[in-house]
């Protein structure tokens, strides 16, 4: 169902019949929660619904997960004590200062793309970007962005035998389960990232990564694990995410010419377009949490341990919450969507840094290109958790 494409209609009936179904199947079953106000509130309810079992499908052993453990996977009081690390560093103000990269970068990317000619948008411009831009944050070497891309992408789309040969749920993957994503293309990011690491120890510069490496968890130095996860999931979660939100969005405005039109003669509507195509293209489809106590939500009487999956996707087509979810809006206000999470401690780190780039974006390809055309069929990733492209072949018109 998933390779189609995202099954819109299908939750939209469970949102309607069963907002918090229980699901036999994925091990020992799971329930869904479809509607915006219930998945609010369990993401705002930590102590009951805990991020430590992790966020996945997957159902690892306490000691898979002492090694594969990063901020996400943590609850308060760890977690807070790991974002207060990061978060200065990630704030609406510490991110401005790279708009003026961030435009450059841009540029570069779409000097490269053929004026009124086909190419794939997925492979020259929007996965591009983002590496780059955390590169920059991060100091990471140049000559390592295609291996952090090839990387990144075999642990996201870990379901995908297009991309990589060792997929979850098809083999075997129980040598690998104390991996990120369970892949041992996870084991080769966090090598990948210890040869980084080094680099700095040796030369530390005012990069974030030197900044991690001086970080401190009450007195005490990040842990070589925290180190390599920090690493990881800074890496994984900054790239391919706002990558798919810019691909999904130039796919929307393909299909939908009038809404392009409507953006390029009102620039002021950068901000709620870049919201809009957030909410539209909805990168990560679910969090899972796991419930550490009996309790209830909705009608559903959820008992300890078990796994209950906030579906982002269905949530920001919740007509509860939204006029018109089904229509793309590029002035749509208010827009409280899911994408970034919401209500709880674990909001995406990156919220203002993808949102930067997603603008930057936006208003690049708004001032240089009148109209887009898909050349072809665009090619989904086969995943329930990404809402990826592979490919998005499209001609673009000055
Ligand atoms: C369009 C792009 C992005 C989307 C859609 C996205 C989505 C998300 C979502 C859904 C969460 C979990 C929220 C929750 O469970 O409450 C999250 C967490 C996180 N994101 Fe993003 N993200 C994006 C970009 C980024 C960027 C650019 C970075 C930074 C480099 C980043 C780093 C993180 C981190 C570190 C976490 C874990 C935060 C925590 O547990 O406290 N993300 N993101």
């Amino acid at each position: 169902m998933w390779a189609r494409g995202v099954p819109y209609a299908e939750f939209g009936r469970l949102r309607a019949e069963a907002p918090v179904a229980w699901f036999p199947d994925e091990g020992t079953g799971f329930w869904s929660v479809h509607r915006y106000g219930d998945i609010v509130a369990a993401s705002r309810d930590v102590a009951t619904y805990s991020s430590a079992r992790g966020i996945s499908f997957e159902e690892p052993t306490d000691e898979d997960m002492a090694a594969r453990r990063t901020i996400i996977d943590t609850d308060p009081p760890e977690h807070t004590k790991l974002r207060k690390i990061v978060s200065g560093h990630f704030s609406q103000r510490a991110v401005a200062v790279y708009e003026h990269f961030i435009a450059g970068l841009t540029e570069e990317v779409l000097d490269r793309c053929p004026d009124g000619g086909v190419f794939d948008f997925v492979d020259a411009v929007a996965k591009e970007v983002p590496i780059r831009v955390l590169a920059r944050i991060m100091g990471l070497p140049e000559a390592d962005l295609d291996l952090f891309i090839d990387l990144g992408d075999r642990l996201i789309a870990n379901t995908d035998p297009d991309i990589t040969d060792v997929v979850w749920g098809r083999d075997d993957t129980d040598a690998y389960r104390r991996y990120p994503f369970r892949s041992p293309y996870g084991k080769q990011l966090w090598d990948l990232g210890r040869q980084v690491v080094k680099g700095r120890l040796a030369d530390p510069g005012d990069d974030l990564l030197s900044r991690l490496l001086r970080g401190e968890v009450d007195g005490d130095r990040l842990s070589e694990t925290d180190l390599d996860n920090f690493f990881s999931i800074l890496v994984v979660a900054g790239n391919e995410t706002t990558r798919i939100a810019i691909a999904q969005g130039v796919l929307a405005f393909c299909e939908r010419p009038e809404e392009w039109d409507r953006l390029r003669a009102d620039p002021g509507l950068l901000d709620s377009a870049t919201d809009e195509v957030l909410r539209w293209s909805c990168p990560t489809h679910f969090m899972r949490r796991t419930a550490t106590t009996d309790t209830t939500l909705g009608r559903a009487q959820i008992r300890a341990d078990d796994k209950v999956v906030l579906w982002y996707v269905s949530g920001n087509r919740d007509e509860e919450e939204f006029d018109h979810p089904d229509t793309f809006d590029v002035g749509r206000n208010p827009n409280r969507h899911l994408s970034f999470g919401r209500g709880g401690p674990h909001l995406c780190l990156g919220i203002h840094l993808a949102r930067l780039e997603v603008k930057v974006m936006l208003a690049a390809l708004a001032r240089r290109y009148s109209r887009f055309e898909l050349a072809g069929e665009p090619r989904r990733i086969r995943s329930n958790f990404t809402n990826g492209l592979k490919a998005l072949p499209v001609r673009a018109y000055r």
